[in-house]
């Protein structure tokens, strides 16, 4: 075996203001998994490094919102992630989180050493000030138009519509996210990280030294900000929620959270390693550390230009080798809003689907946005579990169990002779973990899947041309040939799936009793061995590896989804503001009364209209109204109106009407009637 490598694994910090969701673990946290599980897999030395991002300044809106502390709102989410991704079976060899002892202290020591070195521009000037708040306004306390696309609401640090990150005092139309007001400016002094120095390095570094092995999609983003020309960066800010500014003058002011964030990896990784009483120095900073950062898109120009500028200006420190970012996942066709609850949260879904952690990881996977957005739907979720789990890789594995313990009471047949297409077969499953680690080390996780399902069919076609079931019958010798190999083909997939089917290969390699084999089969072993699984080696009975889902299974995740997109329309409908008060007698000039639609047609060459005949109890009169684009005139004979009784007379298209049918809104943009709650009232009562 090759020297392990060492591989210092980060996974974006996720914001505590809210659970976390499918979109951030197709985008982040199962891909980094992977390629963590497969590198400790191939032996290598491995710290994959996570934790909670508990500053900045969604963190105090949402404790505003709610009526308590910031530190409420990130206790409570710290847990709640932190809970259900180990549940979920991500394998973070520590989550940290940012308001830790250990990380105020790193991160405050960053800063003073770049600090005391000189590296900051001081810099007193105009910041956007909300003087009904009290408040300076930065990053996501202050919207505006974007200067670089022109999107409306731009928040103060980054633009979520292109990605550029800006100072506030860029936005156009700038306006408070507290109050609404349009802000003032304000003095203050802060530090600034001059990335404009930074840019020689940068174009080395990036635009010329990894224009081959980063993604596209990342390295044009930087190409481009680079070559826009970068500006200082303020790492500091006038709040009160955050690491205080540990130098003289930064009272009453905080790192920006930005800045702060990423230092997290490293302090995360110091807890780890004081944990288990190693130094964490060489996962940082040995030059032979490879250094990797999983992100989301809007996380680059943190990832690629400004944390590297960080760990540049303080000396020690490698810098990434890449940052495999994606795209983000939409979900039913929309894109995932936390706020608009459009969203599959994980904590949910772990209680919705108990033990299906790796159906979620897989679909996710098959479907990640690697290259472009995705879409995420329960259809292809159920069609995944259901057409490719179970049909294949279940089917594959239980048809193998069944038949070993029906034939040989479970004990792995010795082969007699190898046909062509056994030799094929066993050539072929050596290859695989070749083509599957290629395939990961180039952050093409979706390929690999397809890979690893190959050869769950490949041993499929295998069963299905061989027919043991039938051989049994004429040549119980040769029977033995094939389950041996059919063996040796799932016990290559329960070791290749570890990646990407934690659970999965848990179980199956239990199926298979993998720790009576003193670890000879392992990734690599797969290359060499005609026999993972040696004749003679006992395996236990059969367990269902994935079941069926249901189409009414799905059907309630959608139908929770439809639900949660009727509260938003009816939450984000402006209901009209009350109209000027009327005195008890106006109102008593209203007559209104309870009737019925006798007939209805509809007004010729008109679009709304509809000429009634309306009982109202005095008589039955003629009304036209404006409902036709609601209601056919069919449908409304016999419905139950309110009619205003008393409206003066006037002609309509020639046609004069007679009072007012009385109508409200639905939420759809369609009107509806008021009708009396109580089929007995007769028509000519009065409403009062
Ligand atoms: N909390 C950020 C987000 O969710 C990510 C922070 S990554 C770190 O977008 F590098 F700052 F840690
Ligand atoms: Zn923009």
């Amino acid at each position: 075996m090759n020297t392990p490598k060492r591989y210092t694994i980060t996974a974006a910090l996720p914001y505590t203001n809210g659970p976390v969701h499918i979109g951030h673990l197709a985008g982040v946290y199962v891909p980094a998994d992977i390629y963590a599980r497969f590198q400790r897999l191939k032996g290598n030395d491995v710290a994959y490094i996570c934790g909670s991002d508990e500053h900045g300044v969604p963190i105090t809106i949402k404790a505003k919102k709610e009526g308590v502390t910031p530190q409420q709102v990130v206790d409570k989410y710290h847990a709640m992630i932190k809970d259900s991704f180990k549940e979920f079976g991500i394998s973070f060899d520590n989550y940290s989180r940012t308001s830790a002892k250990i990380h105020h202290d790193t991160a405050s020591e960053f800063f003073k050493k770049l600090y005391d070195e000189g590296k900051f521009i001081e810099e007193t000037n105009q910041q956007l000030y909300d003087a009904e708040a009290n408040q300076f306004l930065a990053d996501r306390f202050v919207v505006g138009t974007c200067p670089k696309c022109g999107f409306e609401e731009s928040y103060g640090d980054q633009c979520e519509n292109c990605g550029t990150s800006h100072n506030a005092t860029d936005l156009i139309n700038p306006k408070s996210a507290i109050t609404g007001n349009t802000p003032s400016l304000k003095e203050t002094k802060h530090w600034f990280l001059p990335l404009d120095q930074y840019e020689p390095f940068l174009k080395e570094w990036i635009l010329e030294g990894h224009k081959e092995d980063w993604k596209p999609n990342v390295y044009g983003q930087v190409k481009s900000w680079v070559d826009d020309g970068l500006r200082p960066r303020a790492v500091t800010r006038d709040l009160d929620w955050g690491i205080p500014v540990p130098v003289e003058g930064g009272e009453g002011k905080v790192l920006y959270v930005w800045f702060d964030a990423p230092i997290g990896y490293i302090s995360s990784t110091k807890e780890w390693a004081a944990e288990k009483g190693i130094d964490w120095e060489p996962y940082w900073k040995d030059k032979d550390t490879k250094l990797l950062h999983f992100i989301g898109k809007d996380n680059i120009v943190f990832h690629c230009i400004i944390f590297p500028s960080m760990l540049k200006a303080e000396g020690s420190y490698v810098l990434p080798e890449n940052v495999p970012a994606n795209e983000f996942l939409n979900l039913e066709g929309n894109k995932i809003s936390t706020s608009k609850n459009w969203a599959v949260w994980l904590h949910e879904y772990l209680v919705d689907f108990p033990e299906k952690q790796d159906v979620l990881r897989y679909t996710l996977t098959a479907n990640a946005p690697e290259s472009k957005d995705n879409d995420f739907t329960w259809k292809d979720f159920q069609a995944r579990n259901n057409n490719e789990l179970v049909a294949i890789f279940g089917n594959f594995i239980n048809r193998v169990v069944v038949l070993t313990n029906k034939y040989y009471d479970g004990q792995v047949p010795s082969p007699a002779t190898f046909t062509d297409i056994d030799e094929d077969t066993l050539g072929s499953l050596k290859k695989y973990p070749q083509i599957i680690s290629k395939s990961i080390e180039r952050y093409r996780f979706r390929e690999a899947l397809v890979e690893l399902m190959n050869l769950a069919r490949l041993g499929n076609k295998y069963l299905a041309d061989e027919e043991p079931w039938k051989v049994i019958k004429t040549d119980p010798e040769r029977v033995q040939t094939i389950l041996f190999v059919a063996l040796q083909i799932a016990s290559g997939l329960a070791i290749l799936c570890e990646p990407f089917l934690p659970f999965t290969s848990k179980k199956l390699k239990n199926i298979l009793r993998h720790s009576e084999l003193d670890g000879l089969a392992s990734w690599d072993t797969i290359k060499t061995a005609n026999g993972l699984l040696p004749a003679g080696h006992q395996i236990g009975k059969g367990e269902l590896l994935f079941a069926k889902i249901e189409d009414a299974e799905v059907q309630q995740q959608l139908d929770k989804l439809q639900a949660s997109k009727q509260a938003n329309e009816a939450a984000n409908k402006t209901v009209a503001p009350q109209k000027d008060t009327i005195e008890f007698d106006d109102f008593t000039k209203l007559d209104m009364r309870v009737g019925t639609i006798l007939e209805a047609t509809k007004v010729p060459k008109t679009k709304k209209l509809l000429q009634l005949k309306v009982d109202v109890g005095i008589d039955t009169r003629t009304i036209v109204s404006g409902i036709a684009e609601s209601f056919s005139p069919e449908e409304i004979i016999g419905q139950r109106v309110t009619v205003l009784c008393n409206l003066a007379p006037r002609k309509l298209r020639g046609v004069e009407s007679q009072g007012m049918i009385l109508m409200t809104d639905t939420p759809d943009g369609k009107l509806a009637f008021i009708e009396p709650e109580n089929e007995s009232v007769a028509n000519g009562e009065q409403v009062s």
